[in-house]
Formats: C-alpha cells, structure tokens, sequence
C-alpha cells in the first residue's frame, strides 16, 4: 500500500492539532484508510479520539477507515535507545538521569523523537494516509531539521565542545585537571554528578551508527511529506507561518497550502449597524474592520508567498467529536481540494 504523509505544521495553538484530526475524519469517510498522529491533544479532543488513546495506532470508534495514535515524546525516546544502544546501554540510558533532561530540554528532542514516531507509521505502509500534528515546541521547521541536530548531539559536537578535541574516552572523565570547564564540573556539581555525565555521554556515543542511520531516512520521508501550514490572523502565528514558506524549500517540499484558522466570516463586512441601538452597533462595526482586516491579510499572503489557500471559521464552539470535526472541513473553504490532491 503506498502511503502518503500530510504534515499539518505552525505556530503554537493555531488548531493543527484539531485540523489534524478533521482532515483524518473526512479523509477517512471517503473511504481512504487514514491514521491520525496527533501530539498531545486538548483534553476533550483527546477524548472524542478515544479516551484510551495511545502511543500505538487504534482503530477509532465505529469509523472502517480511521485510527489514531498519540506521540508521547518521553516514551518514544526510551524506545529510540532500546532501539539503537545495545541493552545493558540503553537500560543505563534509560535510568540515566540526563538522559531524561536531554531528551526533555534539548530543543529538537520532541520534534525528532515525533518524526521518528511518524515515519515508523508511515513506513509500516498499512494506511493511504498519515496525518501528523507536530509538536508546539517544534518552533518553525525545527520538525524537519530535528534528525540533524540529533546527530550532532549523539555525534558528540556537544561532548566534543565540552571538552575540546577528540572525543575522549572514559579516563577524560576522570582527569579532572584536563580542562579546566570539567574540572569546574567537577567542583560545583560533585563528582557523582560528573560520572553521571560522563556515563550519559558514553552511552549516547554507542547509539550514533544506528541514530545517524536513523536520522537520514526520517529526513528523506520529511522530504517527500507533503505539508500544509496553519496559521491565524494574529502576528505571532503569521510569522511563524512565513517562516516555513520561506524555510521549508531549502530543507523539504514546499507548503501545499497556508490554512487560516478561526476566521471571522467575510458577511460580517457589510454588516449594516443601522437601527441597531449602541454598544452593540459600534460592536459590530468593530468586527466588521476585523473581518476585513483578516480577509486582507489572506489575500496578500496568499500572493506574496503564491500558495493556495484555505480558509476554516472560527467556530462558537470548539469541535470535540468526530462529526464537528467533519463540519468544521464541510463549513471551510479550500480546504478539501488541497487534501484530495495530496491524496491523490
Ligand atoms: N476553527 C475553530 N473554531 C473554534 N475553536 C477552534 C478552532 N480551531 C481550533 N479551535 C480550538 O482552539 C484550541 C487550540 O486548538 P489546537 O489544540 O488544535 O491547536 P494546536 O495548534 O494543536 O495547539 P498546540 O500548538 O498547543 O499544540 C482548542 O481548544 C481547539 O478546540
Ligand atoms: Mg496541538
């Protein structure tokens, strides 16, 4: 089965995670086996997915078509070391208490450890369609250029820049008065501490033939995924959104589209205040300047950055079951030709 990945990408809380979700629904009553990756879900959209949704893919509901999976970046990364250090190193890893806060804090963890998740369904080649949220941490394309950075940490620039040089082996460790940022280490962390380190650091080297293998076929599938860009009409969002049109062709394919999310409805323009008695009136109008700020943007983004366009209304309720999901694609516009060409 050959299987066709849609990346639903942008700045934090635009609704890529609900967009995810709809576009899962609607592709799959079409009758299109789809799978639903989504990264930490509002908690009642997590419900309307299953409440028993997990990090593997279940079939949802009464639905023929459709599963979900949920990407748990802490679990995914215990997998990655069990995966590629052998198992006395990954148990070590695992229990290492910097392997926690590396895979944690280190920016590209989340969105390498999702995208690692990610292809492993999208290689399984059991559905049409693989739609996956990205993480809110991932700012901008770092989704697509996480597998890099993964591998120059475990490739030891990290450990290289710490201590300078070579990689040294474990008796570097030991010798304190090798360099003086160790030997301050040392001082104020402890040497528990510093052995810890060390260990960590060890243990991650012995994963680097298999990650780096890794890391290259996830960049190729992120390469070959289509994605689409959501965003809103607020600044914040916006610019996170020229961000990937301007970045993402030098790392993948370019946008199939931008999604404008929350739109306030275009009527609202022309709305005629007359006979309406005050505050509401100048409420309107207010709104009505709004609308067609919002309509303005879209137009000239969508000919700046010469893209399709789609546009999804702000609904008065946030959709938290399977058939609102559907709505809020049937009330967009634009939405579903950029889906069935991806599909396609
Ligand atoms: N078109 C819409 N109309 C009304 N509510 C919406 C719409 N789209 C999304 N929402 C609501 O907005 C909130 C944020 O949406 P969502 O969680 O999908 O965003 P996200 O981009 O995944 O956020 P994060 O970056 O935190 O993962 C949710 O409560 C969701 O129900
Ligand atoms: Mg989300």
């Amino acid at each position: 089965m050959s299987t066709r990945a849609l990346l639903v990408t942008g700045g934090g809380g635009v609704g890529k995670t609900t967009l995810a979700a709809a576009i899962g629904v609607v592709a799959a009553r079409r009758g299109i086996r789809t799978l639903v990756v989504t990264v930490d879900p509002a908690r009642r959209l997590a419900d309307a997915l299953g409440t028993t949704l997990g990090t593997e893919p279940q079939p949802l509901g009464d639905e023929p078509n459709l599963w979900a999976a949920m990407l748990d970046a802490s679990a995914s990364w215990e997998a990655i070391a069990r995966r590629h250090a052998d198992p006395a190193a990954a148990e070590r890893l695992v229990a290492n208490p910097f392997f926690h806060a590396a895979t944690t804090q280190f920016p590209a963890s989340q969105s390498y450890a999702a995208a690692e998740e990610a292809v492993t369904f999208i290689d399984a080649r059991a559905w049409e369609l693989v739609v996956v949220d990205t993480p809110p941490a991932a700012g901008g394309i770092d989704f697509f250029t996480a597998p890099r950075a993964i591998t120059d940490l475990v490739g030891g620039r990290l450990l290289r820049w710490m201590t300078g040089g070579n990689l040294p082996g474990r008796r570097f460790f030991f010798d304190r008065t090798a360099r003086p940022v160790l030997r301050i280490a040392g001082t104020v962390l402890g040497t528990q501490l510093l052995d810890q380190i060390a260990q960590f650091f060890m243990d991650l080297r012995t994963t680097y033939d298999g990650v780096r293998r890794r890391a290259k076929e996830i960049e190729d599938h992120l390469r070959g995924a289509h994605t689409v860009v959501v965003t809103t009409a607020d600044p914040t969002p916006l610019r996170e959104a020229v961000r990937f049109f301007r970045e993402l062709p030098e790392v993948a394919r370019r946008p199939e589209a931008v999604i404008f999310n929350r739109t306030l409805p275009t009527s609202w323009i022309d709305a005629d205040p007359s006979g309406i008695p005050e505050p509401l009136a100048s409420n309107l109008r207010r709104w009505a300047a709004e609308a067609h700020r919002q309509q303005e943007l879209r137009a000239e983004f969508a000919s700046r950055y010469d893209t399709r366009m789609a546009v999804v209304p702000w609904q008065p309720e946030p959709p938290t079951d399977l058939d609102a999901l559907e709505r809020l694609v049937k009330a967009s516009e634009g939405l579903e030709p950029v889906l069935w060409d991806t599909v396609d």
